[in-house]
């Protein structure tokens, strides 16, 4: 059983005041918090470490060499890559999306072909594939949802439409919805897909086993998992890393350049063009290293029962809708909810003058919200750190919020 009361104390920005009021955090969906550990590691590496990586002799660079690959080890280790020359580093999920579109995608994909979707993306997973769209004449479909946040008919539509390329996300940054990774990645291997997942906002509280999920590729950000910001991970299929064009050029990358031409490293280094973000890849360590001394069952299991709970207390509400499965089992610890006749943006200011940081927006799903004919969503999100209590709270202070606004 994981303590969250203990937990509290390792994330040193938890324990203020927000508005007079103690801060209840729930918006770890767009940037987790961070423990001390990581924070520490920050100052840490740029104390004692600081040195350009892979092209100094000097023992500072060697030491950064050795963290930063030693890193990668980590990264591959923590969802079970078959070897660290699966892992590029970039500056998060969007790159890395970005990096799968303009090297395998332009080595890959022609007009004839068919890229697909679905329409609970994030704009990062749905802006570069339009972008290539125009630039290539692919088709773009999407596989719809349906009024309780479940994927509509997706096997069916991928056996239907055949595409060269899946690519969708693990759990639903808006809807929650967890989707089944490894029933669709088969389904799509059989029509000879390749298959990409947006991990992003899965990574920080469930095991991810990228081989047997049957990920061709899988992108997730350090700054969602309690690691900072201006990291991402791209895993990459070994053969199908080493079959890419790069995705920059620069410096690191290289093998050999002349003037007229250039040979590469090996993957990753290919893909990972001038100075990387050392000291970000270092307090990501750190991050990872924390998340397994916590062990991620437990982490798994307490964001389970808070959303449960979240999902039972919220829906108790006059007026208040939930959007996303029901059933907690499907639901990962995203909720987002409109109250009927209070715009999500008024309500989460009511909330902050309660300390409490709750997300309203789109959260970046237009073609989402399109789809249930919402303009914007209020978003409560939980981490390992969140509390019953803090849920509570939450439930009392939408209750206020619609006696104040009047609704
Ligand atoms: C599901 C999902 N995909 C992609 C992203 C983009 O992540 P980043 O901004 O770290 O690149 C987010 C961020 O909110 C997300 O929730």
């Amino acid at each position: 059983m994981l303590n969250a009361d203990k937990i509290r104390k390792d994330f040193p920005i938890l324990s203020q005041n927000v508005n007079g009021k103690p801060l209840v955090y729930l918006d770890s969906a767009a940037t987790s918090q961070k423990p001390a550990v990581v924070i520490g590691e920050l100052s840490r590496y740029y104390s004692k470490d600081n040195a350009n990586i892979h092209r100094g002799v000097h023992t500072l660079a060697e030491r950064a060499t050795a963290l930063f690959e030693g890193v990668r080890e980590k990264t591959a280790k923590f969802i079970s890559a078959s070897s660290p020359k699966e892992i590029v580093f970039t500056q998060g999920t969007t790159e890395a999306i970005n990096l799968v579109a303009y090297s395998w995608g332009k080595a890959n994909l022609t007009s004839k072909d068919t890229v697909l979707l679905t329409i609970m993306e994030h704009h990062s997973n749905l802006v570069p594939w339009q972008l290539l769209s125009k630039e290539l004449g692919f088709k773009l479909e999407f596989i719809m949802v349906t009024e309780d946040g479940y994927l509509e008919n997706p096997e069916e539509t991928i056996r239907k439409v055949k595409p060269k390329l899946l690519a969708f996300v693990h759990v639903s940054n808006v809807l929650g919805t967890i989707n089944p990774v490894k029933k669709l990645s088969k389904v799509a291997h059989k029509v000879g897909a390749t298959v990409l997942i947006d991990g992003a906002q899965a990574v920080s509280h469930t095991s991810v086993n990228v081989q047997s999920l049957g990920a061709d590729f899988y992108a997730f950000s350090a700054h969602k998992m309690l690691g900072p910001t201006g990291v991402g991970v791209l895993y990459g299929r070994r053969d199908l890393l080493e079959s890419m064009p790069p995705f920059m050029g620069g410096g690191e990358m290289i093998r050999e350049v002349s003037l007229d031409k250039s040979t590469y490293k090996d993957s990753p280094h290919k893909f990972e063009a001038g100075t990387p973000n050392i000291g970000g890849v270092a307090g990501f360590g750190a991050a990872l290293d924390y998340i397994s001394g916590v062990g991620m069952d437990g982490i798994k299991t307490h964001t389970e029962e808070l959303t449960a709970y979240a999902l039972d207390s919220l829906s108790k509400i006059d007026g208040l809708r939930i959007y996303g499965p029901r059933n907690p089992e499907d639901h990962g610890p995203v909720i987002a909810f409109t109250v009927e006749g209070i715009h999500p943006h008024d309500l989460a200011t009511v909330l902050d003058g309660e300390g409490i940081a709750i997300r309203s927006g789109n959260h970046c799903t237009m073609p989402l919200h399109k789809h249930f004919d919402l303009v914007a969503t209020a978003r409560a999100s939980f981490a390992l750190y969140n509390t019953k209590e803090e849920v509570d709270k939450l439930a009392e202070a939408v209750l206020e919020a619609k006696k104040v606004l009047g609704a």
